[in-house]
């Protein structure tokens, strides 16, 4: 392991309440299963992040303050450098309390009552929870998978657009959970189609820094020209494991999308994050880039040594890993569907997100698991041994 992850390993999270350690219990039933589900890192922040807040709790007021000036700068530059993305403007920055809440916000202020808003599934599941708790109705287009590699089937999509005319089209780009890096030409593709149908894009790109070995994250805002650009989600919060400071941007390209957003927030009394958020977002995006470097190294290596040990079986298809640290594996044609909870639990002793959470309906639930990668080797290394003693005791195999 790099030196700078070194540092940063936490393979025992327990007892500082962090939920995805802390909450076993209460979510599958028992504590004695090693923690694969919750998206968070068992890495700490990067040590820049960590010096920043020391400072600021150093100093010690914390009274009314303004955004600094160096946190966009710090936004604008990160993805200049990073992506090489240069349609952002200063002005289109506004925060969210996360990205989840942030929808909860846009959707209300942008979209109306009667909307439909199409998701491709499977799909992070709160979209469901957005969409339905703010009284829109979804509108679904599966992907289509072939070998545990997912693509959009372009008729399929626009034919979903024709007969049930959503308004809107949430993207998540890269896409959790299948671990697709959409490429230009996907995107373009998907964009021509909103275009021709008069569909508006929110583009959920939370994961953006998130990127394998020869993956480049194109934003979805940078290929449509003129007005209508896809209004967009991001943050420091994946990329840094920062998601318990609560603070994502929202780009707002167009000034009717600033106003109708900004009004619906002075209505609700204004929101905006804290003050170590801008601390911690603005010392990751100036100088986490060595940190993440390293760790994208370690998911990558991660994702191979699951991939390596889970090949001597043929029942079980690993999703090639693109983007995200979020591992989809379809383990249907080893384990039974209804059995899938339990081989995690009793026989590997492991907690994963079940693929039946990113499903709208059971029944288009398939075998699926989705394992967090973000962990130090070791952790990775437990999960594997566990994954093939399960595997290889399961009756029928
Ligand atoms: C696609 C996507 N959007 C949003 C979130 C959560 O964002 P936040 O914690 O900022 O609400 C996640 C977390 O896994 C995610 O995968």
């Amino acid at each position: 392991m790099d030196n700078i992850l070194e540092e940063a390993a936490l393979p025992d999270r327990a007892g500082t309440d962090s939920l995805k350690w802390d909450a076993l219990k209460e979510t599958f039933g028992r504590e004695d299963l090693l923690p694969l589900w919750v998206a968070d890192m068992d890495f700490k922040t990067p040590l820049c992040v960590r010096k920043a807040l020391k400072r600021a709790a150093d100093q010690g007021a914390f009274g009314y303050y303004k955004i600094p000036d160096r946190f966009y700068d710090s936004i604008l530059t990160w993805e200049r450098e990073r992506h090489g993305t240069t349609v952002w403007q200063r002005d289109w920055i506004r925060t969210t309390n996360g990205v989840v809440s942030g929808l909860y916000h846009l959707v209300q202020a942008l979209t109306e009552p009667a909307d439909g808003i199409l998701l491709l599934t499977p799909v992070y599941y709160p979209f469901f929870n957005v969409i339905k708790g703010t009284g829109r109705t979804p509108v679904y287009c599966p992907l289509a998978e072939e070998s545990g590699v997912y693509t959009v089937d372009m008729d399929r999509f626009e034919q979903t657009i024709r007969e049930e005319k959503p308004r809107w089209f949430l993207l998540c780009s890269p896409h959790n959970p299948v671990g697709r890096v959409w490429t230009k030409d996907e995107l373009t593709s998907m964009l021509e189609v909103c275009r021709r149908n008069g569909v508006r894009v929110i583009a959920d790109e939370i994961h953006h820094d998130l990127l394998m070995p020869g993956r480049i994250h194109v934003s979805a805002a940078s290929l449509w020209e003129g007005e209508g650009k896809p209004v967009t989600f991001f943050s420091a919060s994946k990329t840094f494991n920062l998601a318990g400071m609560k603070c994502s941007i929202l780009m707002l390209p167009d000034e009717a999308d600033r106003k109708r957003f900004d009004d619906f927030e002075a209505a609700l009394g204004g929101g905006g994050c804290s003050t170590l958020d801008y601390v911690a977002v603005t010392a990751a995006f100036e100088g986490g880039g060595e940190w993440l470097d390293a760790l994208l190294q370690e998911i990558y290596g991660n994702y191979l040594l699951i991939k390596e040990a889970l090949s001597p079986f043929p029942g079980v298809t690993v999703s090639p890993l693109e983007g995200t640290y979020l591992l989809w594996i379809d383990l249907g044609r080893a384990i039974p569907r209804e059995k899938v909870r339990s081989f995690m639990l009793d026989a590997c002793r492991a907690a994963p997100d079940f693929g039946a959470w990113f499903y709208p309906k059971d029944g288009e639930t398939g075998a699926h698991i989705r394992l967090n990668l973000a962990a130090p080797r070791q952790t990775i290394e437990t999960a594997a041994e566990r994954l093939v003693n399960g595997l290889r005791n399961a009756p029928g195999l």
